[in-house]
């Protein structure tokens, strides 16, 4: 055996032994994919210690490039919108904006999909492409469909393919608007988060078919759904388990803040939820349902510690702190925030706070939400 094929074994047997790879069929897909070959432009790694997160490149053939490509980490491999490795020498302090998923999670997906061999499927996020291939090993390369909104990025994951062999139908363009103009697919699944799924997801969807995807937001929690599409056009779903955490899709990802409202103004009460619930990540995703356009800062506002959610579109805010033991929160603008996380976080209290695999998100042309 290669050192290569070696490598390749310890991948599926580490995911095996994981519970992410489940079925004989996924374990041969998998085995059929070489990684090195999506990676072959390198990656970033995190340079231990520093804070901000700064990345340092890992060129082909570097040093321990290999031994990655089969390792299972997500690899980095664009920051900043257009940066790739040979495009540095030494570290970036930069946000990621395209890598290859942590194989695991890639194969958990594929399992999760529920796919059969008879059915096509629409990749949102091709990446590095190494997702599209594992696909296209287990279904062939004509009911593949992967659209990147990245070109530099689609153009290499199509290199990438091609030189396995693999052909599957590349699209580079906006995943949330779709694949194909009029197609229909029996499977969606998104290696990018969305804030809210598509209605064109929805329409793009055989009747009984299903859409697996990251649901974010920017509140900073995520997690993976996997929807029913039904005859009428809506959609629901259970919440599957894991945090699991993508990058947010391009056009979804938060605006700039702009010049801040005036955070004084606007009506002081008491809280009956105080703002420090949403350190813990499953209170954060069940209240980003509740305000999907409000963003989270802290700020230092006079003699008091303020937790404040902002709307920067309508500029709507509610600015709450600890003041002898109870909190306050103070709202403005058109939408009162906190009222409606009160609310949300209210209901999901009152059904003795269910873990989020035990909640259905829905999904209609008019919005989403979650239910228990
Ligand atoms: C985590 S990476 C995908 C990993 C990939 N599946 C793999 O195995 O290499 C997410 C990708 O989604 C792409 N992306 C972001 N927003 C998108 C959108 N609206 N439509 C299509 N692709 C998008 C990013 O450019 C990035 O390449």
């Amino acid at each position: 055996m290669s050192d290569h094929d070696k490598l390749v074994q310890r991948l599926i047997e580490n995911m095996t032994a994981g519970g992410s790879l489940r079925t004989q069929p996924w374990k041969d897909a998998a085995a059929a994919v070489p990684r090195h070959e999506f990676l072959r432009s390198g990656f970033f790694r995190v340079v231990s210690g520093s804070s901000p997160t700064a990345w340092a490149p890992v060129l082909e053939d570097g040093d321990g490039w290999l031994e990655a490509c089969y390792a299972d980490e997500s690899l980095v491999t664009q920051i900043a919108g257009t940066i790739k490795p040979a495009d540095i020498r030494g570290e970036i302090m930069r946000e990621p904006t395209s890598s290859s998923t942590l194989p695991s999670l890639v194969l958990r997906m594929l399992e999760d999909l529920q796919v059969e061999p008879d059915m096509t499927v629409l990749e949102i996020g091709t990446g590095t492409g190494y997702s599209t291939a594992v696909l296209c090993a287990r279904l062939g390369g004509g009911r593949v469909t992967s659209i990147e909104y990245d070109e530099e990025v689609a153009l290499r994951a199509r290199e990438a393919l091609g030189r396995i062999g693999t052909h599957p139908n590349l699209l580079i363009g906006d995943g949330l608007l779709g694949g194909d103009q009029g197609a229909l697919y029996d499977r969606i699944i998104a290696t990018c988060a969305v804030r809210t799924v598509p209605a064109v997801w929805l329409e793009q969807i055989r009747p009984g078919g299903q859409i697996l995807t990251t649901i974010g937001g920017w509140l900073n929690a995520s997690e993976l759904v996997r929807l029913t599409v039904h005859e009428d056009g809506t959609a629901s779903g259970p919440v599957l388990s894991g945090q699991v955490s993508f990058m947010l899709a391009r056009p979804h990802q938060a605006p700039s803040l702009g010049m801040l409202p005036d955070l004084s103004a606007g009506e002081e009460r008491e809280a009956i939820i105080g703002a420090d619930v949403l350190d813990d990540w499953t209170t954060r995703f069940v209240a980003q349902f509740a305000v999907p356009t409000a963003q989270r800062l802290k700020l230092r506002n006079g003699q008091y510690d303020e937790d404040v959610l902002i709307d920067a579109e309508t500029g709507s805010f509610a600015a709450l702190h600890e003041e002898d033991g109870r909190w306050v929160v103070r709202q403005g603008g058109s939408d009162a925030l906190w009222d409606a996380v009160e609310e949300q976080l209210g209901r999901w209290h009152a059904a003795r706070t269910p873990t989020v695999e035990e909640a259905t998100v829905r999904v209609t042309p008019e919005g989403q939400s979650i239910h228990w």
